[in-house]
């Protein structure tokens, strides 16, 4: 086969992803169990959806909770903040237990001062757009961040449709950041299940938020495993 042919061949590649449950879905009178199922399960993160009803419609966790999850697993807590002004949260959730903190373009004012205060308190830095939000409102911050959030979905809940409008934006967001030569992770975040999540990866995903998904399921680690599958046939770059 010519060389041309074998590098525009369409054979699935197979690509590290990572998966991090949404506690949003799990049972919080049970939160430890819950999340020391998903652990047990395989999942690389947990995610921790922090909404303040102000900046979503919705009221979720606070640093108490986030305390009693950094009890419960030695995974990762990605913890995504919902609120208006993040300065004021950061510090309290760095000091219960947060391992990622990231943050909204839409809800910052001044990103690079917030960002620094986040590696300040000795953690990894992210920021997440909305989906209607430009993957431009982040070129001039890639050179400190950590993690690039796409949301799919309008946050505030789970449970919602994965908007594909967001496709073109993760292409774009993958190639600044190959460019920028930083081990930056792009995560995706709302509507992710098998029949999405292997599009997000096509598209550049690489860390994959799923709430319903895995929560919703009888079996944790079939659901996890089941997203995995999926992406291990998606072909990077296919449009
Ligand atoms: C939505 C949250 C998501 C949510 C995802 O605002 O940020 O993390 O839990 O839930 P699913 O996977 O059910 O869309
Ligand atoms: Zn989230």
């Amino acid at each position: 086969m010519p060389i041309e042919s074998i590098s525009r061949s369409r054979d699935p590649v197979a690509v590290p992803v990572l998966v991090a449950p949404s506690i949003l879905s799990a049972d919080f009178g049970r939160l430890a169990e819950e999340i020391r199922a998903a652990t047990d399960a395989g999942a690389d993160w947990i995610h921790v959806d922090v909404m303040d009803g102000h900046f979503v419609p919705n009221l979720t966790i606070g640093p108490a909770v986030v305390r009693a999850a950094r009890k419960a697993t030695s995974l990762p807590l990605d913890v995504h903040l919902m609120v208006s002004d993040p300065d004021r949260y950061v510090d309290e959730f760095a000091a219960a237990g947060a391992d990622i903190l990231s943050i909204h373009v839409e809800a910052c004012s001044n990103l690079h001062r917030t960002i620094h205060r986040i590696h300040d308190l000795g953690k990894r830095a992210g920021v997440v757009l909305n989906p209607a939000t430009s993957e431009e409102a982040v070129r001039y911050i890639l050179g400190s961040v950590d993690v690039v959030l796409v949301m799919s979905v309008d946050p505030g809940f789970g449970g919602q449709t994965f908007l594909a409008d967001v496709l073109p934006k993760l292409r774009a967001l993958r190639s600044m950041i190959d460019a920028s030569g930083r081990p930056i992770d792009l995560e995706i975040d709302g509507g992710i299940a098998p029949g999405t999540a292997g599009s997000a990866v096509a598209a550049g995903a690489r860390v994959l938020v799923a709430g319903s998904a895995i929560f919703g399921h009888s079996d944790y680690r079939q659901a996890i495993d089941g997203l995995r599958r999926e992406t291990s046939r998606a072909v990077v770059g296919e449009p």
